[in-house]
């Protein structure tokens, strides 16, 4: 799994650039535009909490858990607009230090540990962009991605009750994915097999399900599917609205991206992280279907 020196590198590096561009408490997950990609990006991240909370029965009073919280945007749309009380999980220190800042209750916790001994059950629970980190290349590689998964769904059912619902949303890997031995940071730039090598670096420690259905069966003894759908054609309008954000000029943000200029002169590991930037390989996986992306709905069933 990533662990927390691999999601500092991935999340609180960027944590003032990410809440200069995006807003204190962005999302960093794909959002949902129900195919009217005219729908500015907050909008669509909007219509993306309200499908969630809809499909949770998330009201006044339930008590909620939003495991892999970000910058807590989730968080704060249940307890502003529901009136529900939430927890946050982050593994990055700098999301979580913005998030207590800005009075949302998140902690540094890893949430595939958390048992009802640390804060009780649940009402309902989320992880949103969450689970992309829980295998690494290595487990993967050991045969051990199943096992992560279903000790995962374990934890989640220790959590809540039977009837109790849980959101998450993921990318998979999809039909066009490659061997991992043609994964190459110096194969021809934009081709499959160079940015499937720059996701890896922007990501270190995480690797992802084959597919829904991996997820889905790992599942299945404690929960029931409500409800699937795929969002990688949103993911891609998504990014193509982060992409400008982070390019919209602010004083103070491009202080922080000049700051960053003697580690990428003097860092070649630098440069093929930052290489982002330029290209955006999650969006070329989306574009390729390397990559796909899901939404599901589940229920405890025992
Ligand atoms: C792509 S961001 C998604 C953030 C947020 N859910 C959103 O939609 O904006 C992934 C988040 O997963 C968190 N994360 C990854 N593995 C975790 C773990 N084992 N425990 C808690 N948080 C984790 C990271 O710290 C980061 O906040």
């Amino acid at each position: 799994m990533a662990n927390s020196y691999d999601l500092d590198f991935t999340y609180t590096t960027i944590d003032k650039i990410f809440r200069l561009s995006m807003g204190e408490s962005g999302d960093y997950s794909g959002a949902k535009y129900d195919g009217d990609f005219s729908m500015p990006l907050e909008k669509a991240q909007k219509a993306k909490h309200k499908f969630i909370a809809d499909s949770l029965n998330i009201k006044k009073g339930s008590k909620v858990l939003d495991m892999a919280c970000g910058w807590a945007p989730f968080t704060k749309y249940i307890t502003q607009e529901r009136g529900a009380t939430s927890i946050g999980l982050t593994l990055s220190s700098g999301q979580a230090k913005a998030c207590q800042k800005n009075g949302m209750n998140v902690i540094v916790k890893d949430c595939r540990y958390l048992t009802p001994e640390d804060f009780g059950t649940f009402d309902a629970i989320t992880c949103i962009g969450g689970l992309e980190h829980f295998c690494s290349v290595e487990e993967w590689k050991d045969g051990k991605q199943e096992r992560v998964y279903r000790n995962f769904f374990k934890t989640l059912s220790d959590l809540l009750p039977v009837g109790g619902r849980y959101y998450m949303q993921t990318m998979t890997f999809s039909k066009n994915m490659l061997d991992h031995k043609d994964i190459d940071i110096n194969a021809e730039r934009g081709s499959a097999s160079h940015v499937l090598a720059l996701m890896m670096k922007e990501f270190p420690g995480s690797w992802l399900p084959d597919s829904p259905e991996m997820v889905i069966n790992c599942a299945t003894p404690h929960f029931k599917l409500i409800s699937q759908s795929s969002g990688r054609l949103d993911y891609i309008e998504t990014i193509k609205q982060w992409r400008k954000k982070f390019r919209k000029f602010n004083f103070k943000k491009y202080l922080l991206y000049l700051s960053l200029l003697p580690k990428y002169l003097t860092n070649k590991e630098f440069r093929h992280q930052v290489a982002v930037f330029k290209i955006s390989p999650n969006k070329v996986c989306f574009e390729q279907e390397i990559m796909d992306h899901y939404r599901l709905v589940f229920e405890k069933i025992q």
